[in-house]
């Protein structure tokens, strides 16, 4: 079996199985979120849709970001540890760069997981298990590398254990450069993005740093109207 690595979204092709990273902090947020008991989560594109898509459900809660702020009008931001409790069922959330990423993979891949590092071992065995070659899809930001995602393809390839293609020997040997998550997620854009601009989020970073603490495999379930449902 053979793993390769997309730096962001545009950089995958088709493949079987998608791995989704936005670990600051979209998937981490979706992966938290399920594990504490909402049932799906849609990923949304535009703040439009999210708000549209609601009305159609009849139900949901608005989470998400734009700048790492909490979009205005919607129920909760995009900060992980806004989920640990679940305020309804379902969550509609739109973010920057992760949801995108999320969406943009269910168009290209016939299975979806969705990758954080708080899931990082119960994604790597449901990963092994498929037997199936495996793309893991960084978000980045705004369509350039991101160093914490590339940090978290890298755990995913060095676990993995299979044939590498070039970007997951790349992503690897970047992993193994930085003496932790936290360093690398504080150095990285997406880190400094938030410490920026919601500076009172700050511990959101060593939120996101913690491995292999939540044993769920979030999976594409459908596209929905171009959202893609997310369960467990
Ligand atoms: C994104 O989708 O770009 C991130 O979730 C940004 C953030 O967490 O603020």
């Amino acid at each position: 079996m053979q793993v390769h690595v997309a730096f962001t979204p545009d950089g995958a092709g088709a493949a079987p199985t998608g791995v989704v990273i936005d670990v600051i902090r979209a998937t981490t947020t979706t992966c938290q979120a399920l594990a504490s008991g909402y049932e799906r989560v849609f990923c949304t594109t535009e703040v439009e849709e999210a708000r549209a898509l609601r009305e159609e459900l009849g139900e949901g809660v608005l989470g998400g970001e734009r700048n790492a702020v909490r979009i205005p009008g919607f129920h909760l931001g995009n900060s992980p540890r806004e989920y640990l409790e679940p305020a309804g069922k379902t969550l509609i959330l739109s973010t920057t760069n992760g949801t995108r990423a999320v969406v943009s993979a269910a168009q290209r891949c016939e299975r979806v997981l969705i990758a954080s590092l708080l899931n990082l071992a119960a994604v790597v065995e449901a990963s092994y298990v498929a037997e199936e070659d495996v793309i893991v899809v960084c978000a980045g930001v705004q369509g350039t590398l991101a160093l914490d995602d590339a940090y978290v393809a890298g755990r995913i390839v060095e676990l993995l254990g299979w044939e590498r293609t070039d970007a997951a020997e790349a992503a690897a040997r970047l992993t193994s450069t930085w003496s932790g998550a936290e360093e690398a997620f504080r150095a990285s854009k997406s880190g400094r993005n938030l410490l920026e601009n919601a500076p009172e989020l700050e511990e959101d970073i060593a939120f996101c740093a913690r491995e292999s603490v939540l044993d769920v495999v979030p999976r594409l379930v459908a596209l929905r109207d171009g959202a893609a449902e997310i369960a467990l």
